[in-house]
């Protein structure tokens, strides 16, 4: 890999996800050499510590996160790590943060080269994102912005928050990370789709009866209870990494791949994004909220919710395009906290055809994304004896090598920061019709709290409501995994 010089900048460097996500990650990346003598990076919060405790933090993170690793490399990558304690409304702390990067830009030979990336609360990306354009942070070399989520609370917020970033940044240069974008199997779905004659030749509205995506979590909210409360399922999974696994699935074949033309595919797949409306979300989605279980406490009991809480910690639902290779065939999902187990899988459910044999099962492509990486094909075929049919599965997976050589999906994300890929981002055109969806989703929620119909309540290690086994719009239609 070539040696990128940059000055980093994380605004959250004392938070959790720097701690065990972003450090880690561009250790990794350290030991591969994308980054080597020409970096710092600049960690920045509220609490006041030193660069020497800043170091042996980043020391602490590698050695949580990675076996074997070489402990004199991570001492000597810990001393590019500089601390600033700030307040991100104080305008003297950007005057300060600017003159430091610029010390350190001549220490390392940046070439003035910056990333500027917000990992803390998402209240402040509006504030730091214009005190990065007001005090003039910016760099003579390239300069690059990464946002997590969530972008916005709806449209309206992101368009207002989208407003001020482009005042100091281009769209090409904004990052806006979606960490399902980083993951082996959701990476695989565009070369599966497009290399395989077999795969290649089903996937259209004719043969497809369905898709269906779970998103299983077996833990609850735990601390994180202030933030889910004013978010909920739909907010927290579905607007980003549901729908860009959605989108994936739905989206035109790009010609080549690299960004433009895969944000082209995206954006004209979006376009034809069908809002759904206050009958459909009666119809074809349910929200709901986990009940107490064991010694674990319901969602309503837990620290910082609203006892009378609306929030949902389930949700099933159903998307549908009016353009693209799938053009109206239903997408259905449901991700919840507190499901019978931790995973992500994609259940891609062909029609059923006539044939001299009878009644058939479907044939059902499945991509596991999570824990697993895998992708099954549950065909039907002979029994020895006689001619009546059984399901098996045609199976792809990884070695066990391969799969401990899978980079985290930061580390791959933010190889791609740096070396100014952005196909793997979610494009503001893509989050807005992404929001556009969401917000009538939530406004007809709404509308069902004053009419009185509240959220169903599940049991922990469940699939959710049972309700969810009602949203089919063609009534043959269920639930693959269950
Ligand atoms: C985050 C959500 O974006 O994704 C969390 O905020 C969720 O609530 C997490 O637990 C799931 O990610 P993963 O990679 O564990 O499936």
């Amino acid at each position: 890999m070539d040696n990128i010089p940059v000055i980093m900048i994380i605004f959250g460097g004392s938070g959790d996800l720097a701690h065990r996500k972003l450090y880690p990650a561009l250790f990794n990346l350290y030991e591969k050499g994308l980054i080597k003598k020409n970096f710092a990076v600049i960690g920045t919060a509220r609490r006041p510590w030193s660069h020497e405790y800043l170091r042996g933090q980043v020391q602490e993170a590698i050695s949580e996160s990675i076996d074997n690793y070489d402990k004199k490399d991570a001492e000597e990558f810990a001393s590019h790590f500089y601390y600033q304690s700030h307040d991100v409304t104080d305008v003297d702390h950007y005057i300060a943060l600017k003159h430091l990067a610029e010390d350190l830009d001549k220490k390392y030979d940046a070439q003035g080269n910056r990333i500027f990336y917000m990992a803390m609360a998402p209240r402040f990306f509006g504030t730091i994102a214009s005190h990065i354009n007001d005090q003039h942070l910016v760099g003579p070399g390239f300069n690059r912005l990464v946002v997590e989520k969530p972008f916005g609370h709806d449209l309206a917020s992101a368009e207002e928050l989208n407003k001020t970033i482009q005042e100091s940044f281009k769209e090409e240069n904004v990052y806006r990370i979606d960490h399902y974008l980083g993951k082996e199997m959701v990476l695989n779905i565009t070369p599966f789709r497009a290399a395989n004659p077999l795969v290649r030749s089903v996937w259209n509205k004719d043969l497809i009866e369905n898709i269906q995506i779970t998103v299983g979590e077996s833990l609850g909210v735990g601390t994180r209870g202030g933030y889910y409360d004013t978010s909920g399922a739909l907010r927290d999974m579905v607007q980003n990494h549901i729908f860009q696994i959605i989108t994936l699935l739905a989206m035109p074949e790009p010609e080549k791949l690299n960004s433009k033309e895969i944000h082209q595919a995206k954006q004209e797949l979006l376009a034809s994004l069908h809002i759904p409306t206050l009958e459909d979300v009666e119809k074809y989605f349910v929200r709901g909220q986990y009940a107490a279980a064991n010694d674990k406490p319901a969602y309503l009991q837990e620290d910082q919710v609203a006892p009378d809480s609306m929030t949902e910690t389930y949700a099933a639902g159903r998307v549908v395009f009016g353009k693209g290779p799938i053009a109206n065939v239903p997408i259905y999902y449901r991700t919840g906290k507190e499901m019978k187990e931790k995973k992500t899988r994609i259940d891609i459910v062909l029609k059923t055809q006539d044939n001299p044999y009878g009644e058939v099962k479907p044939n059902v492509l499945t991509i596991i994304v999570d824990p697993e990486k895998e992708i099954h094909f549950t065909i039907n075929g002979k029994e020895v004896s006689g001619n009546s049919l059984r399901l098996e599965e045609l199976d792809f997976g990884y070695s066990k090598k391969e799969l401990s050589e899978i980079p985290d999906g930061y580390e791959r994300l933010i190889h791609d920061i740096l070396i100014g890929d952005n196909t793997n981002f979610t494009h503001w055109a893509e989050l807005k019709q992404y929001w556009k969806y969401i917000d009538a989703v939530e406004q007809a929620w709404e509308t069902m709290n004053q009419a009185g119909k509240k959220p169903e309540t599940y049991q922990p290690m469940s699939f959710g409501p049972e309700k969810a086994n009602d949203i089919f719009a063609n009534k043959k239609d269920y639930w693959i995994y269950q």
